[in-house]
C-alpha cells in the first residue's frame, strides 16, 4: 500500500461524506500494520453537536473489528485540513506513524502524531 493509494482510498471515502450542514466533506483511510484499510467520512447531524469526524469513524471501525495497530492515516478535504483536536486525541490513544494530510487533488503533507499532538494526555498519566 503506497501513500498515494491510501490517499486515493480517503478521496473515495470523502465522496460518501454526509455533510449537508457544513458542505465540507472529509474522507479518511486508516492503514493497519497488517495491511488492512478502514475508511471513514464525516457524518453530520441536525443537532450539529453529534457530528462525527471522518478520522474517528475510521478509527472506531478498525477498533470495533479488533485492529489496534496503525501505520498511517490519510485525511482528505478541499482545504487540506489537519485533524481536529478530538481526532488527534483519539489517534494518540492507539498511535499511528504517519498522518497524511491531503487536498482533494491528492497533494499532501506527512506529519507525525507528535507534531500534531505534542505533550498529549495519554494512559501513562493515569498510572
Ligand atoms: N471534520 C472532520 O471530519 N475531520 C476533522 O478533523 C475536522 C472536521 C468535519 C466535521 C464536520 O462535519 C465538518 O468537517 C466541518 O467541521
Amino acid at each position: 500500500m503506497t501513500i498515494d493509494e491510501l490517499v486515493a482510498q480517503a478521496q473515495a471515502a470523502r465522496q460518501r461524506a454526509y455533510a449537508p450542514y457544513s458542505n465540507f466533506g472529509v474522507g479518511a483511510a486508516l492503514l493497519t500494520r497488517d495491511g488492512r484499510v478502514f475508511t471513514g467520512c464525516n457524518v453530520e447531524n441536525a443537532s450539529y453537536g453529534l457530528t462525527v469526524c471522518a478520522e474517528r469513524i475510521a478509527v472506531f471501525k478498525a477498533v470495533s473489528e479488533g485492529c489496534h495497530d496503525f501505520a498511517a492515516i490519510a485525511v482528505v478535504s478541499d482545504t487540506g485540513a489537519t485533524p481536529c483536536g478530538a481526532c488527534r486525541q483519539v489517534l494518540v490513544e492507539f498511535g499511528v506513524d504517519q498522518v497524511i494530510v491531503a487536498y482533494a487533488d491528492g497533494r499532501h503533507t506527512i506529519f507525525t502524531l507528535d507534531e500534531l499532538a505534542p505533550h498529549a494526555f495519554d494512559s501513562h498519566h493515569l498510572t
